[in-house]
């Protein structure tokens, strides 16, 4: 007989910071699969508030009530990281029409590349507008950030600002 197989997913990103928005897509891709693996992508050509080791924690944290869920980074074709890693599929949220002609391409790169299959999560309308660079914006002009991010995250995005780096 053969055994059952674990199902993992992966969930890649650049995560700069996690938002409750990513969170939602995590904990509902956790429900639907044995084991998610949430990777920063390591992208040396983009500027981004936090540190690759930095993003890694705060994942770490805001996903700590997450028990199948497990947090690494990568370089790199995303595709040769799910071969490495043995994952079967990258889960991604899908906030809006406007995300789909991007995630449609990549998914199907993908695909092409090494057969590669993705799903895609409706994220919850709640944070159908959140995005990284958005709350990033908002919490450089002093608003409002705290249902938009866990605690862990808003915390952190304050010191960096009034680090003054990112006025
Ligand atoms: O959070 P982001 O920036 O939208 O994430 C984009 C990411 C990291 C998922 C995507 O750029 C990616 O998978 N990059 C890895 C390099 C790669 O494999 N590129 C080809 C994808 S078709």
């Amino acid at each position: 007989m053969t055994e059952p197989r674990v199902l993992r997913a992966l969930c890649p990103g650049s995560f700069d910071p996690v938002t409750n928005g990513h969170l939602d897509v995590f904990s509902r891709a956790a429900k639907q699969f044995d084991e998610v693996t949430v990777a920063v992508f390591v992208n040396t050509s983009k500027s981004s508030m936090f540190s690759v080791d930095e993003r890694m924690e705060l994942l770490r944290e805001a996903t700590a009530d997450i028990p199948n869920l497990k947090v690494d980074s990568f370089h790199g074709l995303v595709v040769d990281f799910c071969k490495e890693h043995d994952l079967h599929v990258i889960v991604k949220g899908l906030r809006a029409v406007s995300d789909f002609d991007y995630e449609f391409q990549m998914a199907q790169a993908n695909y092409g590349l090494a057969e590669v299959e993705t799903m895609f999560i409706s994220t919850n309308p709640a944070f159908g507008y959140l995005s990284s660079s958005l709350v990033k914006e908002i919490a450089r002009h002093g608003g409002d950030i705290s249902g938009w991010v866990p605690p862990v995250v808003q915390s952190a995005i304050r010191a960096r600002v009034a680090e003054g780096q990112y006025l």
